[in-house]
């Protein structure tokens, strides 16, 4: 249970506010007892709406011009108007400043707002809601296992994120009753696609390879940090194919780099050098610019 991991995996510890934490509903912020939405917003009725979840510390959200360009995409992919940015980041920077803890989470949901009782498109006006929560520092290590459902690489709203996280909340449930914090979704190809809220990393040969995103994977603000600050290929790969790679990790916006040392029955060592070089050069390059673009 030495790679098990905590809550820092599965999100938030507590999803009110006991302690007066205020939420950001519509155009303010309010008490926690005050932030309500309507009983039919289609994101609670039919998962009708998108998200971000970004990384706060008292230095601020982490990447916020990035997680705004993916809310703006996942709107439009599920035909909801595009919020407006300048709002959203005002909500977001309004949260952040309310910050009192080391490291949380802050949510932004966008939904289509008040519709009807089943799956036609929203009325309208869209509901816009940013909270946080602190959470634990993500462990330096982790375990993960394969889960026994695909993920449907040519899905309407793969690689969106959208407010219908039905799948990824069984996967990862799955995954915590056999002691591990991720789960990983294979495609209907037999490839490697992602896990339920974090990308998947591998080293094989000293080249560190991932999952392109035809293979159904989101494309993640961390995954794409990595690529861009280090030599990645982007391949198909078999399960087989990556189990048996030296060095595994995960990358997310609460795990940033997170090395994996085991999967399934598999154990990977917790010094391998890549892993260890990419953790450093994310946590240098993420202190050195808030919001790199
Ligand atoms: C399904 C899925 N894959 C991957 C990720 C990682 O993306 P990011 O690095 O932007 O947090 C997430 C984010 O939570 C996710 O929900």
């Amino acid at each position: 249970m030495g790679d098990m991991t905590t809550a820092a995996d599965a999100g938030p510890t507590k999803s009110t506010s006991p302690d007066g934490r205020r939420v950001w509903v519509q155009d303010r912020l309010v008490s926690a007892e005050e932030a309500r939405v309507s009983a039919t917003d289609h994101g609670l009725v039919a998962g009708g709406g998108v998200f971000e979840s970004l990384k706060v510390t008292s230095d601020g959200a982490f990447a916020i011009s990035r997680h705004l360009a993916r809310l703006s995409r996942s709107a439009k992919a599920l035909g909801l108007p595009e919020p407006d940015h300048q709002r959203v980041r005002e909500a977001i920077e309004a949260v952040a400043a309310e910050c009192d803890y080391e490291v949380g989470i802050v949510r932004v949901t966008w939904t289509g707002g008040v519709g009807p009782l089943g799956s036609s498109a929203a009325f309208g006006p869209p509901t816009l809601v940013v909270a946080d929560a602190p959470t634990p520092a993500a462990p330096e290590n982790t375990a993960i296992v394969t889960l026994p459902w695909l993920r449907n690489e040519r899905g309407a709203m793969t690689g969106i994120k959208t407010t219908s996280y039905a799948e990824n909340i069984r996967g990862l449930g799955h995954a915590h009753e056999r002691d591990a914090s991720e789960g990983v979704f294979v495609n209907t190809a037999g490839n490697v696609s992602e896990g339920t809220g974090a990308n998947l990393f591998v080293v094989l040969d000293g080249e560190v390879v991932t999952s392109p995103l035809s293979s159904g994977a989101l494309a993640g603000i961390t995954r794409d940090l990595v690529r861009a600050w280090s030599p990645v290929v982007e391949r198909d790969l078999t399960l087989a194919e990556a189990q048996a790679a030296d060095e595994v990790f995960l990358t997310s916006s609460l795990r940033d780099v997170q090395r994996v040392t085991r999967w399934d029955d598999r154990r990977y060592a917790d010094d391998g050098p890549v892993v260890a070089g990419l953790r450093e050069l994310f946590a240098e390059r993420a202190a050195a610019d808030l919001d790199p673009v």
